[in-house]
């Protein structure tokens, strides 16, 4: 370019002279593309999870063409290009063993081709932070469109929520309340149109925090999938990348530390995900913002829950988008100065021109501070202890009120399986004050961490009439699981964690208010345990799966790999020809 402006990052490759030119044009110009999307117009990127086996993502492929209808009208030149998805439900043993793989991924692709700046499509629950991630270690601008909720779940005139109704089925279908060909059919019922799920579990719960962020054009995060304001939304974001190129608004200026403020202060409204603090630590430790365990506790006390959402709630995503989606939840929150007024975002504007306007139409979905869904101090808190030296977390509004004080005797499993195996047996050792332990789930020692803590409860006390227990696991829990569920015990016990000692009938003592986890064993006893713990022998050699478990970090850090924390910046030195 020639007009005084700084030669952009794509005309490096495209504007080449020579034979160099010629061979990134030429390619290029097999897709039709005309000489003159060549002249120095911003390139966008549109980092594209669809895929079949990631159903949340599947229809990802029609929001991209809404984007780039954007990016062709406001002069720029899109090019879309397929990124990894990491889908929940299918992936084994875990999607979060996948996470940082997607990430680097996402990080790589962007860096080694020509872009000046890339719209983000995401959906299910790890793909959001994965392209968070990746992009901030290049710091490229960026904007992200989530593929939205599907519809609300409807069964027999009842809304059912993805995720939260598959824990509610199953116990109905042991206690018999449900029968198989019952379940059969709920489960249709329950994934009726195109998009992620639409309780307010991690992938909404992200969704949010990309908008919350300041990394979403605001009301974003709530178009169910399906909405045409979905695709509205997706253009508008690919017409303010170009815009967002030529201002050179990067992500680093927008993820600042009073934006992931914000985002927590969020989190805890809309009753989010436990697993917002994984993904947030993980995006914050790209972007050098140091974020700590403690802040998911300390930021949240003054913050009530006001979303009445599964699974906390009641009502679902649809709802949410009527109710005037997360602007009504921040406006509110800015009306208390819970929130930050100035970050920037990828509007150009900051958070308070963009939501403080916005409006309610339910406020029983979306409920007002003074009379808020839940009270302040019963969102997340975190937990210290010697039974969990660096943390571990639990969701209280997801957990039963009479459990957040409890002692009672371990029963430790070395697995989840080896608890499945038993959990129906009717001479289970157990009843309803025992704390069931499910250790070795962490992200070395599964591997990746999966949501697996939240185990239903043994058969013979569900029969019972037993509604809820105490569980304690160094692994995650779906963002639509409940219980009252002590998560992300770190270190975790493959890592060589206290959780690594206990033994069954340990006193285990959970005082929430307090926000302590302890094991009532005295440290001499302990110690003695540690003298004769061997950290489980290697299982892997070779492959992905080694350099995960070499280099993953614990739950209280984001569960990044070390050599991945922050920014590598987009700067590639060398031709390829
Ligand atoms: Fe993909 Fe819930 S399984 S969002
Ligand atoms: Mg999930």
């Amino acid at each position: 370019m020639t007009d005084g402006r700084k030669t952009s990052r794509s005309q490096a490759w495209f504007g080449a002279q020579g034979r160099s030119g010629m061979l990134y044009r030429s390619w290029m110009r097999n897709q039709g593309l005309g000489a003159e999307v060549f002249d120095g117009r911003p390139v966008i990127g549109i980092a594209n999870s669809a895929s079949e086996l990631a159903p949340c993502n599947a229809h990802l492929t029609h929001v991209a063409e809404a984007v780039k209808r954007g990016v062709w009208q406001a002069g720029g030149l899109p090019l879309q290009f397929p990124t990894m998805a990491t889908g929940e439900t299918l992936m084994r043993p875990t999607a979060m063993l996948y996470r940082n793989l997607m990430a680097m991924e996402v990080e790589e692709l962007i860096r080694a081709n020509p872009l000046d700046g890339v719209v983000l499509l995401s959906g299910c629950d790890k793909t959001t932070p994965a392209m968070l991630m990746g992009a901030a270690s290049v710091d490229l601008p960026a904007v992200m469109v989530t593929g939205g909720p599907m519809l609300n779940g409807k069964y027999r005139g009842q809304d059912v929520g993805s995720g939260t109704h598959v824990w509610k089925f199953e116990e109905d279908l042991k206690t018999g309340r449900m029968t198989e060909e019952e379940c059969f059919f709920a489960e249709g019922c329950m994934a009726r149109s195109n998009g992620h799920c639409m309780t307010m579990g991690t992938a909404s719960t992200m969704a949010c925090m990309a908008e919350a962020l300041g990394m979403q054009l605001p009301g974003s995060a709530a178009w169910p999938a399906v909405d045409s304001r979905r695709m509205e939304t997706a253009q508008a974001a690919g017409q303010r990348i170009v815009r967002m190129v030529e201002e050179e608004l990067r992500p680093s200026q927008i993820m600042t530390r009073e934006a992931f403020e914000n985002a927590v202060r969020v989190n805890a409204a809309i009753g989010g995900s436990t697993n917002a603090i994984i993904h947030l630590t993980a995006i914050a430790g790209r972007v050098g913002v140091d974020l700590s365990l403690q802040d998911f506790d300390d930021l949240v006390r003054a913050v009530p829950t006001l979303v009445n959402l599964m699974p906390s709630g009641k009502y679902l995503m649809e709802d949410f988008c009527y109710a005037g989606g997360l602007p009504a939840v921040m406006a509110e929150l800015l009306r208390g100065e819970l929130l930050h007024r100035e970050p920037i975002t990828v509007t150009g504007r900051s958070v308070a021109e963009n939501t403080e306007n916005a409006e309610c139409f339910n406020s029983d979905v979306i409920t007002a501070l003074d009379a808020p869904f839940q009270p302040a101090g019963t969102g997340t808190a975190v937990l210290r202890g010697n039974l969990c030296p660096d943390g571990a977390v639990i969701k209280q509004s997801a957990a039963s009120p009479h459990l957040l004080t409890h002692r009672g005797p371990a029963r430790v499993f070395d697995s989840p399986e080896a608890y499945h195996a038993v959990a129906d047996d009717p001479e289970l050792d157990i009843d309803e004050n025992t704390v069931i332990v499910i250790r070795n789930a962490g992200p070395k020692g599964y591997p990746g961490m999966p949501e697996v803590s939240n185990v239903p409860l043994p058969g013979k006390l569900l029969k019972a009439g037993v509604k809820d227990m105490v569980r304690v696991c160094d692994g995650r829990m779906s963002g639509t699981g409940y219980g009252t569920v002590i998560l992300h015990v770190a270190p975790e016990a493959a890592a060589g964690g206290p959780l690594a000692l206990v033994r069954d009938g340990d006193p285990v003592v959970l005082d929430v208010p307090n926000r302590t986890l302890s094991l009532d064993v005295d440290e001499a006893e302990l110690a003695r345990r540690r003298q004769t713990w061997r950290a489980p022998a290697e299982r892997y050699t070779g492959g992905y799966t080694w350099l995960y478990t070499q280099n993953v970090e614990q739950a209280d850090r984001g569960a990044d790999f070390g050599f991945l924390r922050g920014s590598r910046g987009h700067e590639v030195p060398r031709d390829s020809h």
